[in-house]
């Protein structure tokens, strides 16, 4: 959702906030601004749009070269898109200004309080609220410290947040605090840097200090301290990031998921190294806590994911029991958390979380462990609040995804869960034979995803023949439906065209009155097994005039003649291939969004992490 940043220290401020925000703008993006302090005076800089849009009014009039200030990339909660709306906002006489990503959910209340009290608001947002409440608390003791007059009016504060809060009255200071909303201290040389997202610090310094819920902290360039808001005083962790400062760069690419998707095998190489067992035979991950034991007598599985990560789980939830022969559960991590699932004595908890910040996740988890299961985390963000709230977990190390719609991450999840799939069916039913056949096959996943990365010019094309088409089906069967629903979610998100995915069999069953002249059927067809059927289904669409574009393997010889187009992948290991199997799509995706227009990158309406309900 939205990216905070605050800078302290000895260089301008300005110029840091900017390429912060800018490396953050993949989180929420409707408008942006800054506000640093300099000579005594806040000078705050907002625009509407993108963060390239402040950066040009920054260049043009801003003359303020203070060594402290905040800054904020906003995706609209509470009022319009507007530059009244956006971050950051200041108290009635300017003495605070506030950064804030959250929801502040009694803000009528406060804000009709402050009214009796004579303050007067300029936005429609919950923020302005808490701003002024900070400095009535400051106005009724201006003794007190900066961090007790934050303290006591967070006290007062329904909802979440994570703020970053300067003051001309503590000019060397920045506050922040946080309650649901991700927030670290990036720790540097006579200079601090705080943010909600390591992209906007990687730059600056790979030490970092992520506060937990209800912490709260005084930053200076030379120091920090951490407390709670009762005045307790927590340990810091001191983390290293793993991330490295090009993931957030283009590097010659003119989109990040264009950059994302050929990083793939990289990526892929990376959720796997180190994590075979000594035997080959089988797949090991140093943070997960659970024996082989445990796996062995676990009676159900139960994955809980958002988006693109509960497309990932219900592959999971193919392999786990065609290999592994246990039941497996996949919930909408917004829907688990208000149900009482039934789930069984030996059930064992994933959450999947490429941010690990996803509210609904982080829900789901709280909730499965207050009613006392185990929760492991699938995450790619080191520190990130999921990473820290379950028992442990396993990392994806994709590195930072930056274009908002998922591509490597979700085939880095895939990666780990079919090694997860492959690790319980070795403590059952699998065989050394059969596990030292699926562990070749993972290995050799990074060369395979680079012969598959050539389609990218036949996909290219084929987006280029079919992206003016007003309805696109997705239809796959087995472990391809969760891929066929990842190629619809794709097309949707960075295109903006009605895609929709179904089981292939399930088509005849309604979906079929959709079908017409103006529709194409993707078929994701590359397991052998069902290809007479699905061949079937190919006939029924064509005799309603859609067109059609098959995805096959490169072991299934047929008539092509009949089909509009055919897409081969190479011949794989079912552990394998349904991750060769949605990379066309994410080129059909791809290339379908440029040649419309679209901002495929920062789709519209969309955030990169979704950290309000
Ligand atoms: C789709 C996409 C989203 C996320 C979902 C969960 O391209 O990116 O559907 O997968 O919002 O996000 P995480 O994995 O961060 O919990």
């Amino acid at each position: 959702m939205c990216g905070i940043i605050g800078y302290v220290g000895r260089k301008s401020a300005g110029g840091i906030l900017l390429d912060g925000l800018q490396r953050m703008e993949y989180r929420g993006y409707d408008s942006a601004g800054i506000a640093v302090l300099d000579q005594g005076t806040i000078w705050p800089l907002k625009r509407v749009g993108k963060v390239a849009t402040l950066t040009r009014a920054y260049s043009e009039n801003f003359r303020h070269s203070g060594t402290i200030g905040i800054g904020h990339t906003r995706w609209a909660t509470h009022g319009g898109v507007s530059e009244q709306n956006a971050h950051p906002h200041l108290s009635n006489g300017h003495r605070f200004a506030i950064v804030h990503n959250g929801i502040v959910e009694n803000y009528e209340k406060i804000k009709q309080f402050l009214q009796e009290h004579g303050y007067v608001f300029f936005s429609e947002t919950d923020t302005e609220v808490l701003i002024n409440l900070i400095d009535y608390h400051y106005k009724k003791n201006p003794a007190q410290s900066f961090i007790e007059a934050v303290r006591k009016s967070l006290r007062h504060v329904e909802g979440t947040y994570g703020i970053a809060v300067l003051s001309t009255v503590y000019p060397k200071e920045l506050i922040v605090a946080r309650k649901s909303s991700p927030l670290l201290i990036g720790i540097g040389e006579r200079e601090n840097i705080v943010a909600s997202d390591a992209a906007a610090v990687a730059r600056y310094t790979k030490r970092v200090i992520y506060l937990n819920d209800g912490e709260i902290a005084s930053v200076t360039a030379d120091n920090f301290s951490i407390s709670t808001l009762d005045a307790g005083a927590p340990k810091a962790v001191l983390h290293e990031l793993d991330w490295e400062i090009r993931d957030s760069e283009l590097e010659g690419y003119p989109h990040y998921m264009l950059k994302e998707i050929f990083e793939q095998p990289t990526v892929l190489e990376n959720a796997m190294r180190g994590r075979f067992s000594e035997d080959d035979c089988s797949t090991k991950f140093g943070g997960l806590p659970i024996t082989l034991q445990d796996l062995r007598s676990a009676d159900r599985i139960l994955f809980c994911a958002c988006g693109s990560a509960y497309h990932a789980c219900l592959e999971g939830k193919f392999w786990i029991e065609k290999f592994a022969r246990i039941p497996v559960d996949v919930e909408y991590a917004s829907e688990f958390r208000y149900r009482n699932a039934p789930m069984g004595q030996h059930t064992i908890v994933f959450v999947v979380s490429q941010s690990g910040e996803t509210i609904d996740t982080l829900a789901a988890l709280n909730e499965a462990q207050r009613r006392g299961y185990r929760v492991l985390a699938i995450t790619n963000t080191v520190g990130s609040t999921i990473a820290r709230a379950a028992e442990a977990g396993i990392y994806q190390h994709a590195g930072v995804e930056m274009g908002v719609a998922s591509t490597k991450a979700f085939t880095s999840q895939l990666t780990v869960l079919s090694m997860l799939a492959l690790l319980i069916a070795r403590t059952r039913d699998m065989d050394a034979i059969a596990g030292q056949q699926y562990v070749r096959a993972l290995r050799s996943l990074p060369e395979t995803v680079k012969e598959v990365l050539d389609l990218s010019v036949e996909m290219q094309a084929l987006a280029q023949k079919y992206h003016h088409y007003k309805r696109f089906l997705f239809l796959g069967r087995q472990a391809m439906y969760p891929i066929a629903l990842e190629g619809a979610l794709k097309l949707k998100e960075v295109a903006y065209v009605d895609a929709q995915a179904y089981p292939t069999a399930e088509m005849k069953h309604g979906p079929i009155a959709l079908v017409s002249e103006e529709t194409v059927c993707l078929f994701i067809a590359t397991q052998r097994t069902f290809w007479e059927k699905t061949a079937s289904n190919i006939q029924e669409v064509r005799a309603r005039g859609a067109k059609v574009i098959v995805i096959v393997s490169d072991d299934q010889i047929f008539d092509e003649r009949p089909y509009d187009e055919v897409v081969r992948i190479p011949a794989a290991h079912v552990g394998i291939k349904p991750i060769l199997s949605v990379i066309p799509l994410q080129f059909f995706a791809y290339y379908t969004g440029i040649l419309l227009g679209c901002d495929v990158d920062r789709p519209r309406n969309l955030a990169k992490s979704v950290t309000v309900e």
